[in-house]
């Protein structure tokens, strides 16, 4: 039985994250990616102008599927070896809007100016503070700027192995969620179903947590 994203032995995440990322791109999280990136383009408006990170990018799945609806991409992955699969990945496209970042969300300073739009794919999970989180991606976006952060619905830990690492949340509560990302300064909080996941059987759904920075 294999796990569908278990990280952590370093420093929350970095070293398994590292190892499987040569991997990390199977079809189910194409299909994964080009599901959220729907959603997002259902919840949020894209404009040929739009500035766009992608937190815990990991190969950058969820950014490049919605390279072609905005102006600009960025990358963001605290995890090296991700981050080098993700550089090979922009080399082929060969497309100059597009650039990866070493970055991890709580603990490092924006990288560059501010961003119209914030996404992120199964990357809150893996972040022990929550409200921390919620700043931090407030602080990446210019006033009126949007975020669109896909994570599972509260679930009794069997999405992960037993002894996986680096789990913080076994998902979210949405509405526990939407008074984080009030508390944080979000404006317009609203949630969607973006996908589910097929695990042994087991089906968990996926949000995707939609607001503004007012
Ligand atoms: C389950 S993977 C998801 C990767 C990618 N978003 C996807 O869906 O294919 C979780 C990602 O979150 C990243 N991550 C973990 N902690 C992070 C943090 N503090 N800041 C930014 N990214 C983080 C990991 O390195 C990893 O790439």
């Amino acid at each position: 039985m294999t796990s569908f994203d278990e990280p952590a032995r370093d420093h929350g995440h970095a070293t398994s994250f590292d190892e499987r990322a040569p991997d990390w791109d199977t079809p189910e999280r194409r299909e994964r990616a080009e599901q959220v990136a729907a959603a997002v383009r259902a919840s949020v408006p894209l404009r040929a102008d739009t500035r766009l990170i992608d937190i815990g990018a990991g190969t950058g799945l969820l950014g490049l599927a919605l390279l072609g609806d905005v102006g600009e991409l960025v990358l963001a992955e605290p995890s090296g070896g991700m981050l080098a699969v993700a550089r090979d990945k922009i080399a082929a496209v060969g497309d100059g809007r597009v650039s990866a970042v070493r970055f991890d969300l709580t603990a490092d300073p924006p990288p560059g100016e501010p961003f119209d739009l914030a996404v992120s794919m199964l990357v809150l999970h893996h972040v022990e503070n929550t409200p921390a989180a919620m700043a931090a991606i407030f602080g990446l976006l210019r006033p009126g700027g949007w975020i669109a952060l896909a994570d599972l619905d509260t679930e009794d830990g069997s999405f992960h192995e037993a002894d996986t690492e680096g789990i913080h949340h076994h998902g979210f509560d949405r509405d526990a969620l939407a008074g984080l990302a009030r508390a944080a300064g979000f404006v317009d909080v609203g949630f969607r179903t973006a996908t589910q996941v097929e695990h042994e059987s087991r089906r968990f759904p996926v949000f995707l947590l939609v607001a503004r920075r007012p």
